[in-house]
This record gives C-alpha cells, structure tokens and sequence, in this order.
C-alpha cells in the first residue's frame, strides 16, 4: 500500500505531490450556487501567506482567530484529499469499508499525516467487530428478483418453494407448516427484520425474503446484531405483490443465494489531540472514516474525514488556548461502533471515573458536508425545529454555526440529531454537540429548493451508499464553504467556550438519558433532515 502524506494550506506545499494523478474531470458537473462573498470582517492586519515549508512549525507562537484560520481553507486541498480516499478505495475493490484495506489505507495515511506535523499526539485506537457483506441472488418462477442484504444475515444457497406467511411474521405461528425448508415470503412491518429472520428459522424455513410495505422502495436492512436466523433478504413492494399473485395460482419454486462475509476485523479510531492547549479543557471534532461496502464513500463521509483534516492542518500554523482532539472514527457504517468503543475507553459510561469525559468541552460531528444536491444543514442544538436538544451548550454550538451563514447572507436549516451518526456517544454521554449535515437519501423539498438551487425531488445525495458515491459526487461550493465553516468554530472554541457550560455529573446523566430514550424511538429510518450515513439501515 502507497501512503502519501498529504500537506495541506499551500500551493507550494502541495506542488512537492505533483506526481499524484490530477484530479478526474467531474462527469457530472455540479451546478454552481453563487453566494454573495463573505463580508470582510473588522481584524488585524492580514495574515502572511503560509510559508512553502514542508514542514509546517510545531510550536506556532500566533494564538489562532477564526478569520485567518479560514483563509487558510483551500478547495484545490480538500479535492486533493478526497483523490487520496479515491485511490485507496480504487485500490482496494471499490470501498473503504471498516477492516479492509481501503480502511486500513485510510486511516494509516491519517495518522502518517498528522503524526508528520509535529503539533499533534497521535494515536490508533485497534478494535475488533464483526464485518459482515453479502452477494445475493434470488430467483422466482425462474426470473430474476433483485434483491438485498440484510446486514448480519447468514449465507445460503437454497432451493425450494415460495411459502406466504401469514400477518407479519413476527410471532412464529404465523408461519404455516408447509414452510419446513421452504423459503418463506414476508411482508415489512410491525417488529424488526431480526425477529422475522429468527422466526423463519425457529419455524423451519430454509430461507426468507421481506417485501417492502412502502411503493417503489427496495428493501435493504440490518438485523441489528447477530443472531439465529434464516438466510434472509429484502425486495421491493412490487416484487413481493408480484411473487404473492404467482403464489396464488400455483407452486412457485424459487433459489436464494446469500453469499456472506462474516468474520471479525481489525479496526481503528485515529485520535490526535494537539500539543498545545488546555487540556482539561478539550473540543473535539471528527467524523468517520469508513465507508460502506458498497462504494468508495467520498461523499459518506470523506467529505467529512477531508474538513476535519484540511482545517486540522491549518491549525497547526496556530496556537490553541483550549486543546483540539480530533477523533476519526471506524465501523460508523456498522453502528458508531468506533466512537462509541472510544467513549468506553475514555470511561464515557456514567458509571466509571468521568474524568477524562469531562474534559470535553464540546463536540463538532462533520459527516456528508458535500452532498451534490445539498441542504446546509445545522443540527438543531436548541431544540427549536424538532424539540430535541443536546447538552446546555448545544444550543450555543447551533447558533455560532448559524452566525457563520447569516454574516455571509448564506441559507442553512436545522438538522435532526436522530443519534444516528457519531455525535450519540457524545450526546448520549451529556457533552454538548453539534455539527453539519448536507443531506442523504431525502428528496430535497421545494422550498429547499427556493433556498439553495439544485433539484428539488431529487435525493440530497443520489449517490447515498452506492458506487457512484466517486469524486465527482461532491458539491464543490458547499465543501469549500462548510469546511470554512469548520474552521470557524474550531478556532472559536480552541480560543473560548464561552456560551457552553462545563457539564457537571447531574446534567450529564439527565442529557444522557434524554438522548437514550430519544434513540429508543429511532428504528433506522431515514424520515427527516437528520438522517445520516451511521447504522443508516432500517431495523424494522
Ligand atoms: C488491516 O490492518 C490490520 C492490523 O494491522 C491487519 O490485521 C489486517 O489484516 C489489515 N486488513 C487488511 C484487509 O489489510
Ligand atoms: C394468475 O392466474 C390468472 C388467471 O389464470 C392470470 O390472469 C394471472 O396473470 C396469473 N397471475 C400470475 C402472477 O401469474
Ligand atoms: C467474533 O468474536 C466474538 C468474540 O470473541 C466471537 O464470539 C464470535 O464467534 C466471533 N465471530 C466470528 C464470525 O468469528
Ligand atoms: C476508568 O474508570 C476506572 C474505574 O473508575 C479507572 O480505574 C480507570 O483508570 C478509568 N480510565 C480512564 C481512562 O479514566
Ligand atoms: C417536547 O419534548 C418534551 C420532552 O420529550 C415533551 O414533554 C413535550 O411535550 C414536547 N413538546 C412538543 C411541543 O412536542
Ligand atoms: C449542576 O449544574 C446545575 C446547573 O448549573 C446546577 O443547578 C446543579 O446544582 C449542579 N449540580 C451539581 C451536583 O453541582
């Protein structure tokens, strides 16, 4: 594997890596947005240009404003970073997903190039979880059903009869006898995936395959952890009308095959925490590395990985009064299992000493910040748009980010903390959070639209969990600008957390439980502006 350090800020840094291949023309160009530009703001005299030293100094004696640490956020080093996620994926199969070598890749050259600037103490937080990815193929009345894999769903090659299931399948009397080694046909609805896979076996189904209960949708879940089941996938409402019908005149004979990875694998949380600083006094900030198995993840979320650290390696020509940790998390495709493996580490349970927890000050989550079709979403801190807030602060956190937009006459929206991206383990741990959002698989409403261009009716991200989610999968415009953004509130709050309150034991536990039985509600779906990437698979 190649590892190129990657040195952001400036043209002459960069030139050292002129041999890297040059950036794929976009084949599908994303439609500008004009923005009146920012206006200038009151400060002292303008920062000199970033030297072309390769090595950018460790010990910087210029404390760092928000102003000058966003000029130092450049496209042309954000779209470098993204072609580096791009190679790693290219080189590995075609994705970046937790312990394969498209990970592996990714998060060794995070660490390589942070570790390299000398202003950081960087470490590899090793994990291990269980990796599951499947092919699959289904056949009914001997035509092809396209199908999908249900995360953590075994492997098998079966032939046998189509059998309905009567309700729902979520009580194992719903299956009739005749389906003893047989494929059962399920409809979505009422309990989880996992209980209908468990029920199919219980009842003795060799197979199972779950239709959807919405139109025109196919059906791609997760089982939520492993479990005894009936090798099972999902298929569109239509299909599943279609094979009931069939059912209805006659046997239809039918083969699945679920060819699945299941093993445990290697992971890791890069951490990095800058030398200089208060560290009892700690914002963090990142985003995962990990992509789904499915596509390279440039969107979801290398645009998130490549913010954190274009705007991480312009710090480093500044000095922080408040330490900045950044964590890039593993396995979020999986469940946030990174993030929430390392609050374990840190005792981020309630339970243990909170000492090391009650260093963080805040936390700032960037995942998708470049969606083609994007919103400019701003989680909703203060509960205002969707009556639930993170830790007192969070709320601080949503209108510093907001003040950014306004001050450029730039739109945003609130986004719902839906717990389902790496911000959880912090809420869920009473650490006030915060973050952007550009938007997954919703369609963008007209209104949106009105707002920010694009297409209304279209996915945020049409490429949300494909293939397709390639470099030219990035809105230029929104990437720039967000990461600026970025930078903002990271020399914000490496300056001051004035407006956030240090969170004391009580508060802590109150948010914590607030957050846990907000999740409760969550069943993985995707209704609002709050869905993200991270366990983004239907439970149910
Ligand atoms: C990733 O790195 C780990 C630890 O070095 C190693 O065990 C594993 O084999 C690597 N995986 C791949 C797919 O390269
Ligand atoms: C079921 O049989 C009816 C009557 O023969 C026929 O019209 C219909 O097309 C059949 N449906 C399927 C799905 O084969
Ligand atoms: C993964 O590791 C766990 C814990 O050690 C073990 O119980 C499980 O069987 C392993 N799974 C696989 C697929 O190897
Ligand atoms: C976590 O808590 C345990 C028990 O209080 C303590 O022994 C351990 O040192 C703590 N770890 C950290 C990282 O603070
Ligand atoms: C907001 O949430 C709180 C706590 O969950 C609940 O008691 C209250 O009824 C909600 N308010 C509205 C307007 O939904
Ligand atoms: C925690 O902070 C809240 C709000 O500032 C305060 O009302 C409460 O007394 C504090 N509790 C403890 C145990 O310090």
């Amino acid at each position: 594997m190649r590892f190129v350090p990657f040195v952001a800020l400036a043209a002459p840094v960069l030139a050292q890596y002129e041999a890297k291949p040059p950036l794929k023309p976009s084949a599908k160009p994303v439609e500008p947005h004009s923005y009146p530009p920012a206006p200038s703001l009151p400060g002292g005299p303008p920062h000199p240009p970033p030297s072309g030293s390769p090595s950018p100094p460790a010990d910087p004696q210029k404390f760092v404003t928000p102003k000058e640490l966003i000029k130092l956020i450049k496209l042309e080093d954000l779209l470098a970073g993204s072609q580096q996620l791009q190679t790693f994926a290219d080189e590995a199969g075609g994705n970046r997903a937790f312990g394969s070598t498209g990970h592996n890749a990714t998060t060794e050259w995070l660490y390589q190039t942070l570790k390299k600037t000398g202003y950081y103490n960087v470490y590899k937080q090793p994990f291990v979880e269980l990796f599951t990815a499947a092919t699959t193929k289904f056949t009914a009345g001997g035509e092809d059903v396209k199908v999908d894999y249900m995360t953590f769903g075994p492997s098998g090659d079966i032939t046998g009869n189509l059998v309905k299931v009567n309700n729902l399948g979520c009580d194992v009397l719903d299956f009739p006898t005749e389906v003893t080694d047989q494929i059962a046909l399920i409809s979505r609805g009422t309990c989880n995936f996992a209980v209908k896979a468990a029920n199919a076996k219980l009842a003795g189904a060799a197979g199972a395959a779950i239709y959807n209960n919405v139109p025109l949708q196919a059906l791609s879940g997760t089982l939520g952890a492993e479990g005894d089941y009936a090798p099972v996938v999902g298929m569109t409402q239509e299909a599943g009308v279609g094979l009931l019908s069939q059912i209805g005149n006659g046997t239809v004979s039918a083969t699945l095959l679920v060819d699945a990875i299941r093993e445990n694998r290697t992971n890791y949380n890069v951490i990095a925490e800058s030398k200089q600083g208060d560290h009892n006094n700690v914002l963090m900030l990142g985003g995962h590395t990990d992509s789904v198995f499915a596509g390279p993840g440039i969107n979801d979320d290398g645009s998130g990985t490549i913010g954190t650290l274009v705007t991480a390696l312009a710090l480093t020509k500044f000095k922080p009064k408040n330490a900045v940790r950044l964590g890039f998390w593993g396995a979020e495709e999986f469940g946030k299992l990174g993030s929430f493996h390392y609050m374990k580490t840190i005792n981020g349970t309630l339970s243990g000493d909170a000492t090391e927890v009650a260093k963080l000050r805040a936390y700032l989550n960037f995942d998708m910040i470049a969606s083609p079709n994007y919103v400019l979403g701003i989680y909703d801190g203060d509960g205002s748009a969707f009556n639930f807030s993170g830790a007192a602060g969070s709320d601080t956190i949503e209108k510093d980010f907001e003040d950014f937009y306004n001050e450029r006459g730039i739109p945003h929206v609130p986004a719902l903390f839906t717990l389902r991206s790496d911000y959880a383990a912090f809420l869920e741990n009473g650490i006030p959070s915060g973050g952007l959002f550009t938007g997954a698989e919703v369609l963008k409403t007209d209104e949106e639209a009105r707002l920010f261009g694009g297409d209304a009716g279209q996915p945020l991200d049409p490429c949300y969990h494909q293939a397709c989610d390639t470099l030219v999968n990035l809105a230029h415009d929104a990437y720039l600008l967000n990461t600026q953004s970025i930078a903002n509130s990271v020399a914000r709050y490496a300056t001051s957390f004035e407006g956030i309150p240090r969170q004391n034991a009580t508060l802590r536990k109150r948010v914590a439980e607030m957050s846990r039985f907000q999740a409760r509600f969550d069943d993985g779906g995707h209704a609002h502006h709050g869905q993200t990437c991270g366990a983004g698979k239907h439970l149910m």
